[in-house]
């Protein structure tokens, strides 16, 4: 069975083609479980690409989203409001990492875009680097710090800036790149679509290192990998290496668009009205949701369990046609003996849903935090029975 079809094929449809469309039609959520219209129930592994990190129709955020609703939905950036406020402390708190400013956005993408350009308008230098197999978005400049969006879909005529590419596992290798002109060094901790892979403390200590002898500065993209996937608040976090601008995204609005860019305050210090602004970012909806998101991780003991499910996939997942075990928290990849989408076909099959990665060979897992050692299990049983 091919996993990828499209929508549009045989009947009419009016989206833009351009996702390859897994053949279930979702009509709703429940917990780690999504319903298709046909009837089937899913095990979702995939979290909406790593977004439902406390699943579907989680009560606090659910309870969030109508209260704030009811409140007032929405006001401009230019009127203060209490809670866009309160969700900042609460996130700058839930990080631990003194980066105390923060820049409330929309998208992945848009928060990469943002501290790209802080690093470049602050540092008035001409070039970035970033790694081999790293993804930033699909923007301008995000785009152009993800490894092969120029040979697969980059679009514009040219990169915004120059940029260069290191090995993700090479610690040694990267004082060749990193130099006084460099503004900014943008990696992925644990990188996501570059297939669940943990770039490892020695890479990210060289990385901090190499920025403070030459004052470029340290972005750390935990869009994928952030908001508790790890099983820390941020990777930053369970390395010890602190950036000097992190993004995140996805799971901080659990299915509500919310993104966040924050800043060191000795960065923050030099920031000038306009050099960043927005219309929906620090929109109300989004902070209330951001909120009860870090309610939901810190008061169920979420990063506990990330930590535990994670323990006991890496235990039990060495069935059938998986091989190993790569990535942290629950950003996991499973090396492959076969190509990694016949597996996921194979899975989706049996009504479990997973995602693949650049790597061929890796299968990935980015479940809810919610996810129990019973629905490992049922993960497990369905690869023991697929051919290796
Ligand atoms: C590590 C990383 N950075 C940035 C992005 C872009 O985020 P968005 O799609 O919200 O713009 C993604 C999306 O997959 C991502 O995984």
């Amino acid at each position: 069975m091919s996993t990828a079809t499209h929508a549009a094929e045989g009947a009419a449809s009016h989206l833009a083609r351009v996702f390859a469309q897994y053949p279930i039609d979702v009509v709703r959520g429940e917990g780690v479980w999504i319903h298709a219209r046909d009837g089937r129930k899913f095990l979702d592994f995939y979290g909406g690409h790593a977004v439902a990190g406390l699943g579907y129709g989680h009560p606090r955020w659910l309870a969030a989203l109508e209260r704030q609703a009811r409140q007032i939905a929405f006001q401009t950036n230019a009127l203060p409001m209490a809670i866009r406020e309160r969700a900042a402390a609460k996130l700058v708190k839930f990080a631990g990492l003194g980066l105390d400013t923060v820049f409330w956005i929309n998208s992945g993408a848009e928060a990469n875009e943002n501290a790209l350009k802080l690093a470049f308008k602050l540092t008035g230098r001409t070039k970035a680097v970033a790694l081999e197999q790293g993804w930033h978005g699909r923007t301008a400049a995000a785009g152009a710090v993800t490894w092969g969006a120029i040979e697969k879909w980059y679009g514009f005529p040219r990169r915004p800036f120059d940029v260069s590419f290191a090995p993700r596992d090479r610690p040694e290798a990267i004082e060749q790149y990193v130099d006084r002109d460099t503004a900014a060094v943008i990696v992925e901790p644990i990188q996501g679509v570059g297939g669940a892979y943990d770039l490892g403390k020695p890479m990210l200590e060289a990385l901090r290192r190499r920025c403070d002898d030459t004052g470029a500065l340290l972005i750390f993209d935990e869009v994928q990998c952030g908001m508790g996937r790890s099983g820390s608040p941020f990777a930053a976090n369970h390395y010890g290496v602190t950036p000097d601008l992190l993004t995140t995204a996805k799971a901080l609005g659990n299915g509500f668009p919310v993104a966040a860019l924050l800043i060191a305050r000795r960065i923050a210090r030099q920031i000038r009205y306009d050099d960043m602004g927005t219309t929906f970012g620090g929109g109300p909806m989004a902070c209330a949701v951001a909120e009860a998101v870090i309610d939901a991780i810190e008061s169920e003991s979420l990063l506990h369990n990330v930590r535990t499910v994670s323990t006991y996939i890496r235990a039990n997942c060495l069935v059938g046609p998986v091989t190993g075990v790569q990535g942290e928290g629950l950003l996991l990849g499973l090396r492959t003996s076969r190509p990694a989408r016949e597996v996921q076909a194979a899975l989706m099959e049996r009504n479990i849903l997973t995602g693949t990665a650049g790597d061929p060979q890796v299968l990935r897992l980015l479940p809810a935090y919610i996810l129990n050692e019973s629905h490992v299990d049922q993960l497990c049983d369905a690869l023991a029975q697929i051919h290796p």
